[in-house]
């Protein structure tokens, strides 16, 4: 009798709740932002769609792809036999690096500086931020007491680029922040060479323009020649993968040896012909309009470090709105944009209570209920697991359209390397969606820079 007295109110207290919550629930919230497998297998037909249509010869059928499919003249991995001394540039998220660095047989020796990429350079325009990029590079070389060689250098410029050669190339569009201008539809090699002209530096000579997944892949190729992807999951996401000339209808060049080309797909932008549309939500709509970029990278947006922590900043305030979180107590530092930062993300589902109590302090809640933090766990995991959902998705997709049951996948990107769950998502997707295959995720050390100097490498190599 007792028993079903307090069974009636605890079920009456339930309605009651969620009568005032707008019959929202914790659980009803995540649930829509988590993906079935069926919805993974439907992401992987229309990726491939669009990695299909985006190679296509005529412009009519490119243009129905929303993902680029950059060709990049990149076509050999290395052989190891690569040598000599090089300076790479690293240019692509909120910090940027010169390396100087050193490659003799099955030995890289790198050196490097990093520098922070301010807002305002991020916003400025070709001139003033070329210029700084110059000044960097003329003080390392002096630092490093290289001035007086003439060094050949490796350029990792991450954003979508339509590569003329492999040492010129286009920007398309600015992505992660960025929007500088005067360098949209400019050749990036040339803003660079004036600027070091401006600087009066004549010994530096640009020999090859990468994107990061390229030099990801061509870093770890140096290691292991199963490799055959690249990977970037850090403030923004990629992929690049080495395809067959065969393939590759929009390829003007020789169709001669080696007959395959890495393909830089800038998967970021895949969806922003609306077909991602069915799975995005409220929250990922929201983050896209108060974005500088609204409408472009929608699945970046759904991934990328940039953007992860404000997803779930977004589902903790709208479930503290419904009284389900904090006891429907709103920080002001909660409450603001951005302030949930994605190494809270790492931080929370790391589950140190030091760790995840010091997140709460700094977002202004003292006081912690165990629900509370339950909840949080909970909402980091889902929004985690989606991230790395997608991206295995992407990645099983280009898997199936190389044909390879066996093959190594370089990564590399902060989100990946400090997310304490990401790698182990990634790979029970991956045996999801690929059972009986082997698929090997590799971190990449380094991989923008070494990447830049082994092209740089293979291309001075071809040019003797
Ligand atoms: C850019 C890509 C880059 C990726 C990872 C994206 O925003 O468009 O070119 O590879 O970020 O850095």
């Amino acid at each position: 009798m007792l028993g079903s007295v307090v069974h009636f109110g605890v079920q009456f207290i339930q309605r009651l709740r969620t009568y005032f919550t707008n019959g929202v629930t914790v659980e009803g919230q995540l649930a829509k932002l988590t993906l079935s497998k069926d919805d993974l297998i439907k992401q992987m037909k229309l990726i491939t769609e669009d990695m299909n249509n985006g190679l296509a010869a005529d412009e009519e059928t490119r243009l129905k792809s929303s993902i680029a499919m950059l060709v990049t003249y990149v076509r050999n991995t290395p052989s190891g036999k690569e040598s000599g001394d090089f300076l790479a540039l690293d240019l692509g998220g909120t910090n940027f690096r010169v390396l100087l660095i050193s490659i003799e047989q099955n030995h890289i020796t790198m050196d490097s500086k990093v520098m922070p990429m301010s807002k305002d350079l991020m916003t400025s325009d070709a001139v003033t931020l070329f210029d700084y990029i110059a000044e960097c590079i003329c003080n390392f070389v002096k630092e490093k007491n290289v001035q007086d060689k003439v060094l050949p250098l490796g350029f990792t410029f991450s954003f979508p680029v339509k590569m003329l050669s492999l040492t010129s190339g286009v920007l398309v569009k600015w992505t992660k922040g960025f929007t500088a201008s005067g360098v949209e539809n400019k050749d990036v090699v040339v803003l660079l060479k004036e600027a070091l002209l401006r600087k009066k530096e004549y010994m530096i000579e640009i020999v090859g323009l990468v994107n990061d997944t390229t030099g990801t892949l061509m870093s770890c190729a140096w290691e292991d020649q199963e490799v055959t992807i690249g990977l970037i999951l850090g403030t923004g996401t990629n992929a690049c993968y080495m395809e067959r000339l065969e393939n590759v209808a929009k390829w003007t060049g020789k169709i001669d040896e080696p007959k395959q080309v890495i393909i830089n797909t800038e998967w970021g932008a895949f969806g922003d012909n609306g077909s991602l549309d069915w799975i995005r939500t409220e929250y990922d709509r929201e983050v896209d309009a108060n974005s500088l970029n609204p409408g472009n990278q929608i699945f970046e947006k759904m991934i990328s470090g940039m953007y992860l922590g404000e997803i779930v900043r977004l589902v903790c305030v709208h479930l503290i709105s419904k009284g389900l979180l904090f006891g429907g107590l709103c920080t002001e530092k909660i409450a603001k944009r951005e302030n949930f930062l994605t190494k809270y993300v790492s931080d929370i589902e790391s589950g140190q209570p030091e760790r995840i109590n010091k997140v709460l302090q700094e977002l202004g809640y003292d006081e912690q209920k165990a629900e509370d933090v339950d909840r949080l766990k909970q909402i980091c995991h889902v929004m985690s697991e989606r991230a790395a959902r997608l991206a295995s998705a992407g990645l099983a997709a280009i898997v199936k359209k190389i044909g390879r049951s066996c093959c190594t996948i370089a990564v590399d990107g902060s989100l990946f390397k400090k997310h304490p769950k990401f790698k182990t998502y990634m790979e029970s997707t991956l045996s999801e969606l690929l059972p009986g295959n082997t698929i090997k995720l590799m971190l990449s050390e380094d991989g923008s820079g070494k990447g830049a100097a082994l092209v740089a490498a293979v291309a001075s190599q071809q040019q003797t």
